[in-house]
This record gives C-alpha cells, structure tokens and sequence, in this order.
C-alpha cells in the first residue's frame, strides 16, 4: 500500500533517532555524535554512531549506514512500508489508508478504543492480584516459583470470582458494552445481562511485539477444565501471528529463539535468562509465526513437552520452519514434561546444556521416522531408506541436501550412490520439493584474481562517487564551480544515477538537503544504506584523521584537492566507459570537460 511521501517525512520529523535507537542500544555523547556497539556486527569498540542533526546511523566498522527507517528495516526485518507504520503509531501520525483517509481514521481510531480496553482490562487484574481478592492468585504463582519481579514483568494478573467486576470497571472507565464484547472480555445473555469471560482465574495478558496487550489467557488455579482459558480471535488478536513473549524475545540478541508450548514455559524461561523464548497461542506452530521469528534469527531450538503430542508438535514446527529456510533444532526435555519443570528440577545451567546440545531437526525427525520401521527386516529396512530419501528431497538448497544425505548416509550405513539415486526419482516425480529437477552438477569456480582486481576497482570507484556527492552536498561553492561540468548521468550504477538525480535537483533548486529525509525517498534497503553511505562519505573518509570521538576538523586545502581528485576519477571512469561506443561528438564533449575540470581553481 503506498504510502504518501509528506506522510513518511512528517513522521520522520517528529521521530529522534537518537531517542529511537536508544530502545535497542546503549548510546553515549562524543562530540557531536552520539556512540554504541554496532547491532548489525560484532564488536569490541563502539564503532556505531548516531548523528542526531542528520538524524542518520553510520557504522564505521561495517558501513551499515541509513534513516530512522532504514535502522528498523534491518533491525526488525520491516519491509519499509511496515517501518514507516511502525514509526507512525509510535509518533501518533496517522497514514490514511487506501482511497479514503476519513476511513482509514475511523478505522485507527477503533482499534486504539478496542486496545485502550485490554489495557485497562488489563490495569484492572494487574491491580487485583496485589489486593486481598487475588491473594490466592498471587500464592498459585508464587507457589510456581515465580518472583514478583517476573510477575510484574510479564504483567500477571487476577480475574476476581464475579465477573461482573471487571464489566463495572471497564464501563467506568467510558468503555461500552459492545466493545468489552469485541476484545473477547465479555458476553452479553438475556438472563444475566453483560458478565465477563475470565473469572477467578490467573490472568497472562498477551502482547504483541509493542508491548500492547492483545488478548489474554487465564489459567485455573490448580485443577479444573479448561485449564486455560484464551481469548478469541478478535479483530486485533490474530493467534497465527503472534507469539508469546516475542515482545521481549525480540530484543535479547541471542543467537536463536526458543520455541515452546506453554505461557509458563516462557516465563519460567525468561525467568531463567532465556529470554529468547516465545510459545505459539494455545494453538500449532504456524507459517505466519515462523516468518515473524525469521525476522529476528533464522535458528529455531524447539523446546516442546516430552510425550507424544510435544514430538508431533515438533515434527510440525520443523516441516514449517525448514520451508521457511530457517534451521531447527530439538532439545530434549526428559525425563521432565517441559522447559518449566525442567528448570525447576535441574536448574539453569542444565537447561543452557540442553540448548547446546540440541539435536538438528533432520536427524530428530529421521530418529523419530526409524521407530515406525523394523530394521531387523531387508523390507522394512528398504521402507525407511526410501522415506529418508523422500525426507531428503524437503531440502530446497541443493547444497544442504547434498550435505544431509551424506551425513545420513554415514549415520545409517546406506551407500550414498544409492541413497542419491533414490533422492532423484523421488525429486522427479516431485516429492516434497518445488523444482522438480534436482541439479547434482558441479558448482561453480571459485573468485578468481581477475575477480579480486575488479573488486578492488569498485571499492575505489564507491570510495570516489560517495566523497563526491557528500562533498557537493556539503560543500555548495564546489557545486557552483563544476555544475556545468557534472551531472547525475555522469556516475556508473543505476543506483548513483538515481540518488544523485535527486541530490542535483535539490542543489538546483538552492532547497535545503535533509539527509534523513532524502534516505527515505527510497524504498529499497540497498539504496538507503547507498544514500546513508555518501552523507557519512566525508566523515568516514576523515577517519583516522582526528582523535576518538572528536568531529574531524575540516581543512580548505585538503578539501580541495580531495575534491578535485574523487570528481576527475568519475568523471573519467564515465569517459573510459562512454569512449567504447558513444558518438565522436559527445566524447569529444568529455573530454573538454576533463580538460576543464582539470584547470579549475576552486
Ligand atoms: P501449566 O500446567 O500451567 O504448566 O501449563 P503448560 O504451560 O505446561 O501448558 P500445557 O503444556 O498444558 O499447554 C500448553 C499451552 O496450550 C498453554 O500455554 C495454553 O496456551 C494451551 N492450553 C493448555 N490447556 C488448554 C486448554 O484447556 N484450553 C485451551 N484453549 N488451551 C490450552
Ligand atoms: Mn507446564
């Protein structure tokens, strides 16, 4: 759905970057910049900065480099319509939707009147737990070994024994019948009139990945059916796209997620330090769901009960993930139910060897398909070869099931020629895979020093036309000087053509260049992190060139001459390019112009 550009600047207006970043990592003032630990790679030293007057990150280690926008596109996977909502409802600016933006409005504007429900809905069991009407909810929990803190954290609550408490709260709160009745809170009979769904009961709200409350599950304190009670699918809790506990799972940078069962897995999890851990709603593992953990990390550590129902859980999740590309792996619970009881009983440290531990997905599953045959018979023995090649045939990259079946192969004693064999009559008949051809040819030669040269020329040509456009940008008498001789057309990509159209169009029109800004005119990632790279152009160039944390001095002379020397080097490269097939008259033209550049006096 596009979204109109005076929308994506008003938002980013109203957003600090510096304010925005600091949600996700700890930034300190040097100069006048501010500084962190990259997010994007490994470091020691803080090599990330924020510029709050350009309202851009740039990393000098790994060139990471964009927008408030561009920041959440990479962070948070968002394509950059979904970073421009996000930011919006965090800065209160409301996109319109579609043809009719006074629909659009009604429609936020209900769904902010349905949210401000369970949040207070959610104040409200909050509230009751902590007076003497929720004392026996607060002992079940602290009885489940949870500290206060971590009720407080995950906002635990307690619906009291009449229902019709939580209707008479709400309805003060100028909340109306129908919409207590929308959010899954409450039901309407003839005979009773309005009471509510939950009561006494212990209440886990449950959030999306904003921290607001969508929904709410309430579990029975000790015995009795149902063991939890779940709210409803409403209009904004959709249970196959949310997670629970991906509200704080997103941001605990593990290297992968935690996938569960249970509410109090996940808490006792978190509890525990794994606070990369998230559980499906009370319903199977979804597609939806594995795209949202995708977003985050493509590594999955299924941590389901023990029984059967948990292994035929597993065996879903592991199908969905993998076509997902995502890696799964299985710990093992036993001799315990599941993750909360395991670290009751064996604590911490056993539970994070667990995780080390864990058995990747394909051998689980073959393990798991091995106990329906009987390999003590050459039939039985064949049948499950043949489903281990069908298994085989799930592997969309060819490389990993070339690997796989190797491994396999090794691990079960079957001649790999064979095993292979059988993999491409299955291929071919099309099981389990969407190309039906299965390519086993040889791959490709690796880089070759030709390779490596023309890399190395790249770099150089990047290094020249980003100092360039950063320094027409920043220096405007230099663009006065060469504007006749320079223009966008005059730079190698598709992608430089296209940011310095904009840029000189800008320059022409005297208007004042606003780097964030200018960074979201594009859609795409790969031209923002471009754009975001040529106005840091000058600073990375300075690098090395001023103390820790000082702004780079600028000097007149260096500039100069840095200046002349990146514009004839792409002025050049267009010559070299153009002089293969253009006509004589415009080479001739170029050449003027280098002759004329090279004269210039700035
Ligand atoms: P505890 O007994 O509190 O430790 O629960 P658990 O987290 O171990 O839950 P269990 O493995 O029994 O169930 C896993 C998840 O399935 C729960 O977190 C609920 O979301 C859901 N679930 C469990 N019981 C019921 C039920 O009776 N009805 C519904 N709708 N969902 C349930
Ligand atoms: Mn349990």
């Amino acid at each position: 759905m596009y979204i109109p550009d005076e929308i994506v600047d008003e938002v980013l207006r109203r957003c600090n970057i510096v304010d925005l970043i600091s949600g996700y990592v700890s930034l300190q003032k040097k100069g006048s910049n501010w500084f962190g630990l990259c997010p994007f790679h490994n470091e020691k030293t803080g090599s990330f900065s924020v510029s709050e007057s350009r309202q851009m990150f740039h990393c000098f280690g790994c060139g990471v480099s964009g927008s408030a926008y561009t920041f959440l596109m990479k962070y948070e996977n968002f394509t950059f319509p979904e970073a421009v909502r996000f930011l919006a409802e965090k800065e209160g600016v409301v996109i319109p939707e579609g043809e009719n933006p006074e629909e659009a409005r009604k429609k936020e504007s209900r769904r902010k009147q349905l949210l401000d429900v369970l949040y207070d809905a959610e104040l409200y069991s909050y509230n009751c737990l902590r007076n003497p009407r929720g004392e026996q909810g607060l002992s079940y929990l602290r009885g489940r070994q949870l500290t206060d803190e971590t009720i407080k954290h995950f906002g635990l609550g307690y619906a009291p024994k009449n229902s019709k408490e939580v209707i008479g709260y709400l309805k003060s709160k100028g909340h109306s019948d129908e919409n207590i009745i929308a959010v899954g809170l409450g039901e309407f009979s003839e005979k009773y009139g309005m009471s509510g769904k939950f009561w006494n009961r212990v209440m886990f709200p449950i959030q999306d990945v904003n921290h607001r409350v969508i929904g709410f599950g309430g579990r029975v304190m000790g015995e009795g059916e149902p063991k939890y009670l779940n709210s409803q699918e409403t209009e904004i809790f959709n249970k196959r796209n949310q997670l629970f506990g991906l509200n704080w799972a997103r941001t605990s940078r593990k290297k992968e997620m935690i996938l569960c069962e249970g509410y109090m897995d996940v808490i006792s999890m978190h509890q525990a330090g794994f606070t990369q851990a998230v559980a499906s709603l009370g319903t199977a593992f979804t597609e939806q769901q594995a795209k949202l953990i995708s977003r985050y990390t493509k590594q999955v550590v299924l941590a389901y009960d023990s029984d059967e129902a948990g292994i035929k859980a597993a065996l879903r999740a592991i199908g969905i993930l993998r076509a997902e590309k995502m890696y799964a792996k299985v710990m093992s619970m036993r001799p315990h139910k599941d993750p909360d009881e395991f670290i009751k009983a064996l604590g911490q440290e056993e539970f994070q060897k667990r995780i080390d531990e864990a058995e990747n997905g394909f051998y689980f599953e073959i393990r798991m398909l091995e106990r329906g045959f009987d390999l003590s018979d050459p039939d039985g023995k064949t049948q499950f070869h043949n489903e281990i090649a069908k298994k085989l045939c799930t592997f969309e990259d060819e490389l990993q099931r070339e690997n796989y079946l190797n491994a396999i192969a090794e691990k079960y004693v079957i001649r790999a020629d064979i095993l292979k064999d059988a993999v491409k009559r299955y291929a071919a008949s099309g099981v389990g895979t969407k190309e039906k051809q299965i390519d086993f040819s040889v791959p490709k030669p690796l880089a070759s020093a030709k390779m490596r040269k023309d890399q190395l020329k790249e770099e150089k040509y990047k290094r020249s036309a980003n100092l360039l456009l950063a320094m027409l940008w920043q220096m405007p008498e230099f663009y006065q000087a060469v504007r006749d001789y320079i223009g966008p057309k005059d730079f190698q990509t598709e992608e430089y053509q296209q940011i310095a159209e904009l840029l000189f169009q800008k320059l022409e029109a005297g208007e004042k260049v606003e780097p964030a800004l200018m960074i979201s005119r594009f859609e795409e990632e790969h031209l923002q992190q471009l754009a975001g790279e040529i106005f840091s152009a000058r600073e990375e160039a300075m690098l090395g060139l001023s103390g820790e944390g000082e702004d780079p001095a600028p000097d007149k002379e260096t500039d100069r001459k840095v200046f002349k020397e990146v514009l004839l080097f792409v002025k050049s490269t267009a010559y070299e390019k153009l002089a293969e097939d253009a006509p004589l008259a415009e080479v001739v033209k170029y050449q003027k112009d280098i002759e004329q550049l090279k004269k210039l006096k700035l």
